[in-house]
């Protein structure tokens, strides 16, 4: 096993070169895939550190030079770079710009294909199936190029696609992984924990994205972790929002409108209650959910404390509410 996980790695870095030679200096590559990056004003340095390419258009054009290069075609269709069926070979990610996806000790091990229109039938992102090396609940997007700078500034940012991450390093944040789209798991807040126990979120500021932040809330504490979130403006992603306010703008932005997650929940439940005493009761219980995860009983004691302040509730009222959840969690 250990043999054959290797040689799945071995396939995957062979694609990821060549699909970075095939961006770089073939034609199709260079016009329609760097033409593509280039529309969305990425720099070349950035291309480079993530390491992305152009898979080129056809049946099996990757397939058959991987072949006359000795690939065997089991390790092909293991990693998914190649689908096989009875009696014909295609080449998964045809005519799609590609971002490996690298494990923590910098391997490619997956990865992630966009097709290069916005047309709404076919799925914008296609992703490596899961294999030997690529367990996708286990893996965070840029965390090989973001474990650096997490020990040094010990904080992670949290986003949640390819694009998010590669932009965030364009303006100098180098801190940041992406949870790609799927909802988070323990094991990777674990990773994370490694490097730090700072987490701040920044989702896309649509309706999902914020749904998405309220269970990544809940998930990172009850880790053990910290929490803020970063809330963006509607119809921004990290991506969109940092071109549109260049490096000194979104920092200036995140030194403003960094939130405590009570602050982000509150506010976000305050503005659908008004008035009403039973929603109002309602929200109170829910923030309290939240604080009630928490492992450590000083920290909920802190944030209790906020809790009450914000809501103007007794914190003795809010303490026997936390007692009841916990219980009702066990
Ligand atoms: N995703 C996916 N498959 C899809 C759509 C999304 O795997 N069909 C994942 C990708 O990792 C993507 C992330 O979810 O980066 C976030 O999705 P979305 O916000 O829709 O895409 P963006 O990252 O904003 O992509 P882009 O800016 O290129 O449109
Ligand atoms: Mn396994
Ligand atoms: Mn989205
Ligand atoms: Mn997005
Ligand atoms: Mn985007």
């Amino acid at each position: 096993l250990k043999d054959s996980r290797e040689s799945l790695m071995i396939v995957s870095s062979f694609a990821q070169k060549f699909f970075t030679r095939y961006l770089w200096e073939e034609n199709e590559g260079r016009t329609i895939g760097l033409g593509y990056f280039r529309e969305r004003s990425f720099r070349d340095d950035i291309l480079k550190k993530f390491e992305v390419g152009f898979a080129p258009d056809g049946k099996t054009p990757f397939t058959e030079a991987a072949q006359r290069q000795g690939y065997k075609l089991d390790f092909l269709e293991k990693t998914g770079l190649t689908i096989k069926r009875d009696d014909w070979l295609r080449d998964r990610f045809a005519g799609r710009v590609m971002f490996p996806i690298h494990n923590l000790a910098g391997r490619v091990i997956a990865f992630g294909g966009r097709i290069l229109t916005n047309d709404k039938k076919t799925a914008k992102y296609l992703n490596s199936p899961e294999s030997d090396i690529y367990h996708k609940s286990r893996v965070l997007y840029g965390i090989y190029q973001a474990k650096r700078e997490m020990t040094r500034t010990d904080k992670c940012y949290l986003v949640e696609g390819y694009t998010d991450v590669m932009s965030l390093h364009q303006v100098g944040i180098e801190n940041v992984v992406a949870s790609s789209g799927t909802s988070l798991t323990p094991d990777q807040i674990r990773m994370v924990r490694r490097f730090t126990p700072n987490i701040t979120i920044i989702y896309d500021g649509d309706a999902a994205g914020i749904k998405a932040s309220l269970r990544g809330i809940d998930m990172v504490l009850e880790e053990g972790m910290n929490v803020k979130v970063l809330p963006l403006p509607d119809g921004e992603d990290p991506d969109s929002f940092a071109k549109k306010m260049g490096a000194s703008g979104f920092q200036e932005y995140i030194e403003q409108n960094e939130t405590d997650f009570i602050q982000f929940k509150t506010r976000l439940l305050l503005k659908s209650t008004e008035n009403d005493p039973v929603a109002k009761a309602r929200l109170i219980s829910d923030v309290i959910r939240s604080v009630s995860v928490i492992p450590d009983s000083i920290t909920r004691s802190v944030y209790i404390k906020e809790c009450s302040r914000l809501l103007g509730v007794d914190e003795e009222v809010l303490y026997t509410e936390v007692r009841k959840q916990k219980h009702q969690q066990t």
